[in-house]
């Protein structure tokens, strides 16, 4: 039995796959199972941030696990207790809780706020707003957090005390506001939506409010954090600091992780026996985790990656095809006047490219430390199938 059929066998066909079967790979260059080479930009699905196969991260990854793979969250171990301290310092943030994954950062994020107002109000503010057309995770929680319809069906009941409003729409923001809310929770650009970002004017409001009524503005930046929009956290760009920001996707560096980030005031919120994980903080994770974050923290990286970013934009926006770019940093959305977005995914990859969809966009999230000349290359590739 080949990869494919094999996999087809026996695990839950839950996901569209590409008929490829990649087997290795450096940098932003993957090789296939039948020696087929791919250029990489898409990372996974914003993942592998410093590529694949970065020596620096493959030695850290490794030499922990030889050293000291797991340890229960019972104990202390070094690789924690650096990258907490690592991810607080870059980001102003107090206290972290570590888990595997975007929707597990979410979860705790979603906890921490219902606790937050539970202590200091008692019940009946559980409600959170998030935003229309927003995506947050595959658990019950995060699936009902997420404002599309197309996510609320067969698995009933789904948890309560979410509410939706208008992306960008200040009035409905003012509307869905009353006494039992709690947090606002929103991605400044909605990446499984569409690579569509917020309107300054609206996360404006959106701190604004959440000041006024102690309510906590939380970030998922599950996709947008960690150097992938040119800053370390997309909050930057709009010039607003959340309560609590969450993170997974790139800080691994293509290993789980999930870390919601709490700020001072409700960093001790979630006490001994209210939230944990088994793996979460896992010592392994940890050091690659690091080697991310020491990457981006160097001179010039998330300048390089705002330039790179724009170095796309710039080629993508002389094209006859393409009908806008959205996004920030290298989180790109490609608007089409004429092709539809899954022909052009499997042209690319006929080509020997690997490119995202997200709704009817063209979606790119390069590896972050992709090389120019790789860059130029899945370029060029992407421009011959746009005008071809
Ligand atoms: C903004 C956002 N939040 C949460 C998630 C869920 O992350 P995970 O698949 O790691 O649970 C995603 C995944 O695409 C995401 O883009």
């Amino acid at each position: 039995m080949d990869t494919i059929e094999q996999t087809n066998a026996h695990i839950m066909a839950i996901y569209g796959r590409s008929a490829v079967v990649l087997e290795h790979g450096s940098g932003a260059t993957y090789y296939a199972a039948d020696g087929k080479k791919y250029l990489d930009l898409g990372s996974g699905i914003g993942v592998t941030s410093l590529g694949c196969g970065d020596t620096d991260w493959a030695d850290a990854v490794c030499e922990q696990a030889r050293k000291l793979p797991h340890t229960s969250n019972l104990f202390y171990h070094q690789p924690q207790a650096e990258l907490a301290e690592l991810l607080c310092t870059m980001s102003g943030y107090s206290k972290i809780f570590f888990g595997n994954s975007g929707a597990e950062a979410n979860e705790c994020a979603i906890k921490l706020a219902r606790k937050y107002s539970f202590d200091k109000y008692g019940k009946g503010r559980g409600t959170i707003l998030t935003l229309e057309n927003s995506f947050h995770g595959r658990t019950l929680t995060t699936l009902a957090a997420t404002g599309q319809e197309v996510f609320h069906n067969y698995f009933f009941p789904f948890p309560e005390g979410f509410r939706y409003v208008k992306a960008n729409d200040i009035a409905d923001l003012h509307a869905k506001l009353d006494d039992t809310v709690c947090a606002v929770m929103v991605e400044f650009v909605q990446g499984e939506g569409g690579v569509m970002p917020l309107e300054q004017a609206f996360v404006d409001e959106v701190r604004k409010v959440c000041t006024e009524r102690d309510l906590l503005m939380i970030a998922d930046e599950v996709q947008t954090g960690i150097g992938r929009t040119g800053k370390l956290f997309a909050a930057e760009h709009f010039g607003v600091r959340p309560d609590v920001t969450t993170a997974a996707k790139g800080l691994g560096g293509g290993l789980p992780i999930g870390a919601c980030l709490a700020a001072e005031h409700c960093a001790d919120v979630l006490t001994a026996g209210t939230h944990g994980s088994t793996f979460g903080g896992n010592p392994i994770v940890c050091a690659g985790a690091q080697v991310v974050l020491r990457k981006l923290a160097g001179p010039g990286v998330l300048d390089a990656i705002a330039e790179k970013g724009q170095y796309l934009r710039d080629r993508l926006l002389a094209l006859d095809e393409v009908e806008a770019v959205s996004g920030l940093g290298m989180m790109i959305g490609i608007s089409l006047k004429t092709k539809k977005a899954p022909d052009v995914l499997k042209a690319c990859l006929d080509r020997g490219l690997l490119v995202l969809t997200a709704k009817e966009k063209v979606r790119l999230l390069p590896p972050l430390m992709i090389s120019q000349e790789e860059l130029q290359a899945g370029t060029d590739i992407l421009c011959d199938v746009l005008e071809g």
